[in-house]
């Protein structure tokens, strides 16, 4: 199967803001049942954000780099998922905290996931806590 066209780019919280929550909104609250009271926080207007699009432009995918060099807000819409979007997103993340001169970067990942982040070369550390009713570990790559 031919994979479907799509672009990875930096987005901005004032431009972009609609197409970001859009991915948010979808996977996050819809999909896991997070709050919206957590889904935005007072990060979002600070950090770097990363918006993957279709051919037509349509968000599909979101990630987001905050200033102390925590990874968060990675998500795919389900539709587009195990075609590499995660993967382009990340490498892309990852090129922006190496450019900035961040000798690690952390997130916090939900356990289903740990395994996509591994293939990064991330390593949890610490025990398993409840985010969001969601189960987390923390995890460290040093860059
Ligand atoms: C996690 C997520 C962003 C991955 O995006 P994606 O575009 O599907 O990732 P990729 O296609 O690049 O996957 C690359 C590899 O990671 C691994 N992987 C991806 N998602 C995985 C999952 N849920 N469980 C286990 N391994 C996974 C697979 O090995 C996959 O390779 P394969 O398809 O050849 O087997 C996506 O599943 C998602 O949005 N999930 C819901 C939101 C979420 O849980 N985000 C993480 C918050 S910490």
């Amino acid at each position: 199967m031919n994979k479907p066209p799509y672009t990875i780019r930096n987005a901005d919280w004032d431009d972009d803001r609609l197409a970001l929550k859009h991915v948010r909104r979808v996977v996050f609250m819809q999909e896991q049942g997070v709050p919206e009271a957590l889904e935005w926080d007072e990060w979002d207007a600070a950090a770097r954000h990363f918006l993957a699009e279709d051919a037509q432009g349509h968000p599909i995918g979101t990630a987001r780099l905050l200033p102390d060099g925590h990874i968060g807000r990675m998500a795919v819409l389900e539709f587009w998922r195990r075609r590499g979007i995660g993967t382009a997103m990340m490498r892309h993340v990852l090129a922006a905290a190496r450019e900035t001169g961040f000798g690690h970067v952390e997130l916090a990942a939900q356990t289903h996931a740990l395994k996509f982040y591994e293939r990064f070369g991330f390593v949890a550390h610490g025990d398993e806590f409840m985010d969001a009713g969601i189960p987390h570990r923390t995890m460290r790559l040093e860059l």
